[in-house]
């Protein structure tokens, strides 16, 4: 490829990173990409603390240097309390899809780290509502979930990577 296509080609694509994490608590729900799991414990957050979706919108904002979550739904502010993280991802989205060159979302690639309870029998689940709520078919929504090994047994965290592409 000569060094001009290589340009315009880099060009076109966009990555973005995010990532979250909260204490999990006795009788706060856990909710992973939309999914309410069944457990004794859950996110300790003023949101519904579906790191998974905190991740990914962080990931959406990364990708086009939009800032982050913090900045566009700040917690402080009364106005997003109880904001369902469905629609935080909905904003970004809308933010990245609107900017110059109207990206588009190709993939995203998520990993989760939570030690119990286990999550893989929810699999499918979790990459059903999250390629609905982002318009991806489920063979571009990649779910891998890990246990701390013992590290953090009081911790949910999640690890998000998506990828882009101009359309203009
Ligand atoms: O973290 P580790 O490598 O030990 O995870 C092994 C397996 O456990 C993986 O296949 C993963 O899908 C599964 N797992 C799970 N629920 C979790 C954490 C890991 O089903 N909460
Ligand atoms: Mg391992």
């Amino acid at each position: 490829m000569g060094s001009e296509k290589l340009a315009a080609a880099s060009l076109s694509h966009r990555v973005g990173h995010g990532q979250d994490a909260h204490a999990l608590v006795v009788g706060e729900p856990l909710v992973i990409g939309g999914v309410l799991i069944p457990s004794p414990r859950g996110a300790d957050a003023h949101s519904d603390g579906d790191v998974l979706l905190h991740a990914l919108a962080d990931a959406l904002l990364s990708a086009y240097a939009l800032g982050d979550i913090g900045q566009h739904f700040p917690p402080s502010d009364p106005t997003f309390k109880g904001l369902a993280s469905s629609a935080i991802v909905e904003h970004a989205l809308q933010l990245v899809k609107s900017t110059d060159d109207a990206a588009q979302l190709l993939n995203l690639s998520a990993v989760i780290t939570l030690d119990t309870p286990k999550l893989g029998g929810r699999r499918a689940d979790v990459q059903a509502a999250v390629a609905s709520l982002v318009g991806l078919d489920q063979g571009s929504v990649g779910i891998t979930f890990k246990t701390s090994e013992g590290l953090a047994p009081d911790h949910v965290q999640a690890s998000v990577i998506v990828l882009l592409r101009t359309t203009l």
